[in-house]
């Protein structure tokens, strides 16, 4: 696959909603920040965008302004040192279905801006519209979020078969979220690891487990990264295993 931006893009999606994608995001972000790398997290649920809700951030400028043409790091906000958000747009249904022109020029603007960053994560809307679907063809790797709830994994599975077929990838990274202990997610694992190798011919690969912790809850709630809030929690811990995978 040939590489688009010069730093390592990583995709985090989900076919189901609601199943910790962008908490997930925002706290990988930070976690690798911390390990001293410089990372960029764009928003990519252009009409219902979270990010800068979980990180307790005012926003200025979002990637609307870069369709619009807006200047380079401008429309960039860094919460901390290294860390850089390129926040979305809400309630603006016209966002989010990006027209070839709009990729065009989203992806010109990130192919400048990401050789100042080591690594790019984009959070994006669940479930396969064309936004979607775009932002993991730009993606070095996509991860795929899921619980062990069967309508997440049947979402998962179908999101993967459409990747496969639509754009030819085969290779996913899966984190398992809001699991009992990590046995649990590396039983469903597994299971759909089996079933998509045989049916897909895919190859999945484990990246994590994150339990299940009221930590992550209230902390959206007082709208401060969990890692931050309880960098001692079991949540927390999840992450900075997954960020060392990374
Ligand atoms: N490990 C966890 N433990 C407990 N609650 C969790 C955990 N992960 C996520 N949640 C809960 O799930 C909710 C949804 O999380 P989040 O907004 O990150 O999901 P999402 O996949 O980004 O959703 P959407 O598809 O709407 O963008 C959070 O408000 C939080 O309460
Ligand atoms: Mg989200």
């Amino acid at each position: 696959m040939n590489r688009l931006l010069t730093a390592k893009t990583i995709c985090i999606t989900s076919g189901k909603g609601g199943v910790g994608k962008t908490s997930f995001a925002v706290n990988l972000s930070m976690s690798l920040v911390a390990k001293g790398h410089r990372v960029l997290l764009i928003d990519g649920d252009l009409g219902l965008a979270n990010v800068d809700l979980l990180l307790g951030i005012s926003v200025q400028k979002t990637i609307r302004d870069v369709m619009e043409g807006g200047a380079l790091m401008e429309s960039i906000c860094f919460p901390s040192e290294n860390f850089g958000v390129l926040p979305a747009t809400s309630g603006i249904p016209e966002m989010v279905d990006l027209g070839p022109e709009e990729q065009g020029r989203i992806g010109t603007y990130l192919r400048a801006v990401a050789e100042s960053f080591d690594y790019v994560l984009i959070d994006t809307a669940a479930g396969i519209g064309t936004s979607v679907l775009w932002f993991t063809s730009i993606a070095d790797e996509v991860v795929i979020l899921l619980t062990p709830d069967p309508t997440s994994i049947t979402d998962a599975y179908a999101m993967m078969k459409v990747l496969a077929q639509k754009y030819g990838r085969k290779t996913f990274r899966l984190v398992l979220n809001n699991v009992t202990d990590v046995r649990e997610g590396l039983g469903v694992f597994n299971n759909l690891r089996d079933v998509a190798e045989r049916f897909l011919k895919l190859d999945l690969h484990f990246l994590g487990a994150i339990p299940h912790d009221t930590d992550v809850s209230q902390a959206i709630r007082e709208q401060v990264p969990f890692l931050k809030r309880t960098p001692d929690g079991e949540a927390a811990r999840a992450i900075q295993v997954i960020a060392e995978q990374v």
